[in-house]
């Protein structure tokens, strides 16, 4: 992939040469940098939306292929319901206000995670822009929304079995083909704002190799500087994938 330019502020930053097929980032962070500034969560919550549109931008512009971002997880049911509520309304405005744009852009939108405990409105909405925005090929973004790593594995066994697979034509690969990411590249780089070091349930089959950064810039700063940052410590990393060096 070609180095990317920056323009004019890139002078002194070392252009991009290995370029990750596919980034997923933990968007953690909203409630404290609203916090921080005396502000209820839910507009940490609008802030980080509005940052996301940056990020998106930026992955165009850096040539990443695949963005996959955590948007609510199955855990995120037992936050306080007017949080909730203000995540769901979020994700249904996005797809109101953004879609023609990202459409036009030429972005191919996916939703991982479950439908059941969406509204059928929504889980309509969400369907629509999937199968609208299907044959966009500049950038897939995934968005992970009612998503669990765990629950994506207990729902890909069940298919499998479903499906009348014998336990000994099930291998790795079997598992990672009844993932709704089965035509996409494992993540090569896993980013998580706001400081904490874990993986919080997200991408625990394709995640197996990849490399992590964690950042304490709350996601509504994190910035198209700072994400350019984490594609540069990505390109120093060696990765082994638990070989010997020699070998990679
Ligand atoms: C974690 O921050 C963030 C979330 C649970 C929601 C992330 C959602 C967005 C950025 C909105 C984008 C939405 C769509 C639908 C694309 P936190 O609330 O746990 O922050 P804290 O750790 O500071 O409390």
């Amino acid at each position: 992939m070609a180095p990317v330019d920056r323009g004019s502020d890139s002078s002194s930053k070392p252009p991009l040469t290995k370029v990750p097929r596919h980034v997923a980032i933990i968007m953690d962070g909203n409630g404290r940098w609203a916090a921080a500034r005396g502000l209820p969560r839910a507009t940490g919550h609008r802030a980080g939306t509005e940052n996301l549109r940056e990020v998106l931008r930026a992955a165009v512009e850096f040539g990443v292929p695949v963005l996959t971002v955590y948007a609510f997880s199955t855990e995120n049911w037992e936050r306080p319901k007017h949080e909730v509520n203000a995540l769901l309304t979020i994700l249904e405005q996005v797809i109101e206000n953004e879609l023609d744009e990202l459409d036009a852009s030429g972005v191919q939108i996916r939703h991982l995670g479950r439908t059941e405990g969406l509204a059928p409105r929504l889980v309509r909405k969400i369907q629509s822009a999937t199968e609208r925005t299907a044959h966009n090929s500049t950038l897939c973004l995934n968005v992970a929304f009612n998503y669990g790593g765990r629950a994506e594995i207990v729902d890909a066994i069940r298919r499998i079995i479903g499906d009348g697979l014998p336990p000994e034509a099930i291998d790795e690969s079997t598992i990672s083909r009844y993932l709704a990411t089965h035509d996409l590249p494992d993540p090569d780089l896993i980013i998580r704002t706001g400081g904490d070091m874990r993986v919080s349930n997200f991408l625990l089959w394709q995640g197996a190799y990849a490399e992590f950064y964690s950042t304490p810039t709350f996601w509504p700063d994190f910035s198209r500087d700072e994400f350019y940052a984490a594609l540069q410590a990505f390109q120093q990393r060696k990765r082994r994938f638990g070989r010997v060096e020699s070998q990679s």
